[in-house]
């Protein structure tokens, strides 16, 4: 009997999480992004900087939200329609997604690929390392099937970020870019990101993005305008964390939540309204508010059929399947590289 030699001859257990940090080297700072926007006229804000811890915890409230349909409408396609969807993916595939964030939408998506699959490639981006780690340790519990290769850092522009991680591969390489995020750009930078996105796929790769829709302003509006004040508080959040941050000295009360939805360019627009006439020092500079004044703080983008086709012409795709929830009002979409 040879006890080492038959322990020797066990598989070693494959390596199933590394998470790679790309923040250190951020495409533009905090600081220099505030003090761009608010010395900008109109004034603005980026809704990337919604996402730090307080920020994170108030998004995951709003998504519990009665009036904030989106994530259930999202939900609802990749839970009934999982097993057909990973289907249109292929029988061989690897999966990146783009604001991974906790990944509950993905568990769908993922249970029913390892149904087909023996092993699946996870690549979650996300800027946040901590929900990045926190639930990587859950899949990797729950899936045994699952390795985790998690990268930390800012998507927006994603080959550079996702090439290093894309060796050739025989399997199909699926993007997922859930919950309509791409609705924060504009189209010119949404139709921008796709082809920058293209550039690190080979032809016949897929993106499978969630898209919400162009509806009627009377379900839009609440969800971004809730009686609970839930995205209220998200909203002014953004200037507690340029106050913990950078040091600043806005007094929140003295900001006023406004979402409405803007027809002409398909979007609800948030922006928060100075109640007076105020000042606000940051780290050494000083911004004057008219009463009224506005900081647009973001767009969020409602897509017909239209829109979506050529959003996926100018980043080089095709669209070959569309899944909606049984109210119409949001899409997830393959849309296959060219
Ligand atoms: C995360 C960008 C999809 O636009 O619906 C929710 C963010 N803002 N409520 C959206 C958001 C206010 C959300 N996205």
């Amino acid at each position: 009997m040879q006890p080492s030699l038959a322990v020797a001859a066990q598989p070693v257990t494959r390596e199933r999480f590394a998470i790679h940090d790309a923040a250190a080297a951020p495409i533009s700072s905090f600081a220099a992004d505030v003090r761009r926007g608010l010395t900008a006229a109109p004034k603005f804000l980026l809704p990337h900087y919604f996402y730090d811890a307080l920020g994170s915890a108030l998004f995951s409230a709003i998504c519990e939200l009665p009036e904030y349909y989106v994530t259930r409408a999202e939900d609802e396609i990749l839970r009934e329609r999982g097993a057909e969807i990973a289907a249109s993916f292929g029988p061989a595939v690897r999966l990146v997604e783009l604001g991974s964030g906790s990944a509950r939408k993905t568990r769908h998506l993922i249970s029913a690929i390892v149904e087909r699959q023996s092993t699946l490639e996870y690549i979650p981006v996300d800027v946040d390392a901590g929900i990045l780690t926190a639930s990587a340790h859950e899949l990797l519990t729950d899936y045994p099937q699952l390795s985790i290769h998690a990268i930390c850092g800012d998507f927006r522009e994603p080959a550079a970020l996702l090439r290093p991680h894309l060796p050739p591969s025989d399997e199909r390489t699926i993007v997922l870019f859930l919950g309509s995020s791409i609705g924060n750009l504009d189209p010119s930078e949404s139709g921008a990101m796709l082809a920058n996105l293209r550039t690190a796929l080979a032809p016949g790769d897929a993106l499978f993005l969630g898209a919400d829709l162009r509806k009627s302003p009377s379900i839009l509006e609440p969800a971004y305008d809730d009686p609970l004040g839930v995205t209220a508080a998200f909203n002014l959040n953004l200037l507690g964390r340029i106050n913990r941050e950078l040091g600043g000295t806005f007094d929140l009360a003295s900001f006023a939540h406004r979402a409405f939805y803007n027809e002409t360019a398909g979007r609800i627009e948030m922006h928060l309204v100075s109640r007076k006439a105020q000042r606000v020092l940051i780290d050494g500079y000083e911004i004057a508010f008219a009463e009224g004044e506005s900081i647009h703080t973001e767009n969020s983008h409602k897509y017909d059929d239209a829109t979506l086709r050529t959003l996926a012409n100018a980043g080089g795709f095709t669209i070959e399947q569309r899944w909606t929830d049984r109210n119409g009002y949001f899409a997830d979409l393959l849309m296959v590289a060219r």
